[in-house]
Formats: C-alpha cells, structure tokens, sequence
C-alpha cells in the first residue's frame, strides 16, 4: 500500500463548456488533513463529485490507493474505502439513526449479500437478488453473526458524538434538528471504516458552538490517523485541523501550502477579497453559513 492515498491529475469537468473544475491536480497522503476552500462557486463540491463518482469527468484522472478509480460508481468507490457527506446533508427522512448509519455499512456486508458481484452485470442481477431475499428469509448463523457486527459498529460511531445521537437512534431522521443529521450523515460516512474521508461543508448551517463540537470530532479523528478532504468555509475550523490547504479559484488551484503558507498568500487574500487587501485570510468571515442550532 502507498503513502499516497489519493492521486488527481489534471482533473476536468465543464457543464454546458465552462469550466468547473479546470485541470486541478493535487494529491492527499495517508493520515493528512487536506483543505479545499475556495470563494463560492470556486469548484470545490464539483472536485469532490468527480473523486466520489458522482461525475465523471471530461479529461484527468483519479488514483486511489494505487488504482485508478476514475469513473467508478458511489457505491463501488464505498466499498473500497472512499465515502463523503453531502455539503446540504442528505438523510434517508424515514429511516432512523440507526438504520441510516447501517446504510453506510452496506457495500461492505458479505453474508447478507451473497454474489454481490454479480449486481454488475445488468442481465445477471436477478442472481444476487434472488440470493439476498433468500438469505434475509432464512437468516443462518452467518448473517445473524454479521447483523451483531454490524450493530457494534453502529453503536460505536454513535458514540463519538456522546449523548447526542444514541438516545434518539430509533427516531426517525425527520425529526431530528439540523445539526444531528448532519452528524448522523457522518456517522454513517465513517461507519465503513473508510480509508479516506470526503466531507462538504460538515459544518454548514451549525451555529459556533456545533462547529466548536465538530471541529473537535475532527481533530479527534485525525488523532487516529483519518485520512480525510475537506471542503469548508469557517476558515479558524480549517486552520486549526489541516495539514496542507488547497485554494481554489474559478476551477483552478491558486495556492496550495500550509495553512500558516496559504494564509500568507496574496494571490489567496486576492481571491477572497478581491481589491480589498490588507486584512489576514483568517479574518475573513466564513461564507455559506447560518446561524442555525440544534432545534431539540
Ligand atoms: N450540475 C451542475 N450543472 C451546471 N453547473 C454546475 C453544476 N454543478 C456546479 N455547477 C457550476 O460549477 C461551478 C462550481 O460549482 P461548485 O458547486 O463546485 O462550487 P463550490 O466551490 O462548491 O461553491 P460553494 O462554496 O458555493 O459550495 C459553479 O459555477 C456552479 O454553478
Ligand atoms: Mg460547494
């Protein structure tokens, strides 16, 4: 295995011939905290569309872990330890906690989904379909066994945001507040144990304090060695848990360092503040954000 977890290379996506994301090419090494920020529209959701096979793009491509995955579908790309959060969260509404964060271990059950492999071969579907059914009904020790795993795990993602999400686990995603479905969609990302961790804006809409309890979720994950890419706008946020920050500007990297590097960059202070100069990149206020809290 290397060191490098993921590897773009001129990386392209253009929608109806203007440019997104602009031939970018950046790599993130294992156990790093890489930031992508950027003004908005700067490309930074369409980046890691692209790297979570949610597009395809037009030229590049994405290496990860020594395999080329460029084009690769969500859940395949899940299975072989890449997922993301959404930056506008997305929870299953009528699913509980539990049963949204049970999502997230899907591509990786083996006794539950027999022939997985097959689902890839449109006429030969009905085989793992058949298979699957079959084994939901009879529920031998293999599944029951898996089912216990896979609870403990559940259990075990719950349990990094304290009391926040395990007393609500059976409630249905709907009526939760804001900020617990977002750390329900986290859970749920990190639940595969995943190799390397997309997030989108994870604290968009989460009022200081929420950000605050995020941030040292992150720091905390790092601690453990996470290899995660982040998209955010609270730029303290990013300074504080990144390793190297990438600036994105009109599809393009601008800058690329340590946060301490990247800060210091006038072509950075430029993008963010245009003609405005003079004040620190990490005085600028975070776009994108609201000052909604938890509605409990
Ligand atoms: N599906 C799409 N169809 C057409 N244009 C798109 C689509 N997705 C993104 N764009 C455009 O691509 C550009 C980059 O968008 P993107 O969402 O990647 O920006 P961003 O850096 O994530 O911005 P923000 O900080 O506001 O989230 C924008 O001009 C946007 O309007
Ligand atoms: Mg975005």
């Amino acid at each position: 295995m290397t060191d490098r977890v993921l590897t773009v290379t001129e990386l392209t996506k253009h929608f109806d011939g203007l440019p997104a994301v602009d031939g970018t090419s950046f790599e993130v090494r294992e156990h790093e905290v890489v930031s992508i920020i950027g003004p908005n529209g700067s490309g930074k959701t369409t980046t890691l569309n692209l790297l979570s096979g949610l597009l395809r793009p037009q030229h590049g491509t994405v290496v990860f872990d020594g395999t080329d995955i460029t084009g690769r579908l969500p859940d395949a790309l899940a299975a072989i330890g890449l997922t993301r959060t959404f930056q506008n969260g997305r929870v299953f509404g009528t699913m509980s906690i539990d049963d949204n964060v049970t999502v997230g271990l899907t591509p990786k059950l083996r006794a539950a989904r027999p022939l997985a492999r097959l689902r890839r071969i449109p006429v030969l579907r009905w085989i793992p379909l058949l298979a699957e059914t079959v084994v939901a009904l009879v529920r031998p020790p293999s599944v029951r066994r898996e089912e216990r795993e896979t609870a403990q795990t559940v259990t075990g993602q719950l349990e990094r945001f304290g009391d926040r999400l395990l007393p609500r686990r059976s409630q249905e995603a709907a009526t939760l507040s804001y900020a617990n479905r977002r750390r329900t969609e986290i859970a749920r990302a990190l639940a595969p144990s995943p190799r390397l961790l997309l997030l989108d804006e994870p604290t968009a809409g989460m009022n200081p304090a929420e950000t605050d309890e995020v941030m040292h979720q992150l720091l905390a994950l790092k601690r453990d060695g996470q290899t995660m890419l982040l998209v955010e706008h609270k730029l303290d946020l990013v300074m504080t848990v990144s390793d190297r920050v990438i600036v994105m500007d009109h599809g393009v990297i601008i800058a690329e360092g340590t946060p301490a590097e990247v800060q210091a960059d006038p072509a950075v202070i430029e993008a963010y503040l245009g003609s405005r100069r003079g004040r620190a990149v990490a005085d600028i206020a975070p776009s994108g954000a609201t000052d909604e809290g938890d509605h409990e």
